[in-house]
């Protein structure tokens, strides 16, 4: 597989705003989840084949405390508490890398903060 970014601002937001206060972000901004339990991005990937894929997820935490997420594909529970630590600052962005297994053609990643901080800053994923 050819890994392709997806923007979070080009996703469904729920919860959540597109912004570009903090450097460092590629395309043209990145997701502020709302800071409430079950604001959420929701992000549709296409692969080629069924199977098991890394799924990069770029990111910001200013804070001290995980930011954790759920991931579901297609509906379904995929990666429970995942989680996203603080990287120092808002600028500062860093990945983590999920593995989720996917359907051949395209699949609806969702990512819901489980917290009432919210989710940390998304910037993309790379699938
Ligand atoms: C600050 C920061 C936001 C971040 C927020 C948070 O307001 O500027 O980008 O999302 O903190 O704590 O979630
Ligand atoms: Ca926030």
């Amino acid at each position: 597989n050819n890994p392709v970014d997806y923007q979070a601002e080009d996703a469904t937001v729920v919860q959540g705003a597109v912004e570009s206060n903090h450097a460092g972000f590629t395309g043209s901004g990145f997701v502020n989840y709302d800071n409430v339990a079950g604001s959420s991005v929701e992000w549709t990937v296409n692969v080629p084949a069924a199977g098991t894929y890394d799924v990069v997820v770029r990111y910001a935490n200013g804070t001290t405390a995980d930011r954790p997420l759920d991931f579901s594909v297609n509906g379904s529970i995929s990666a429970s508490g995942v989680g996203f630590g603080g990287t120092g600052a808002w600028p500062n962005w860093t990945t983590r890398t999920v593995k989720m297994a996917l359907a051949a053609g395209a699949n609806k990643i969702k990512a819901v903060a489980t917290t009432a901080n919210g989710g940390p800053n998304v910037d993309k994923i790379t699938v």
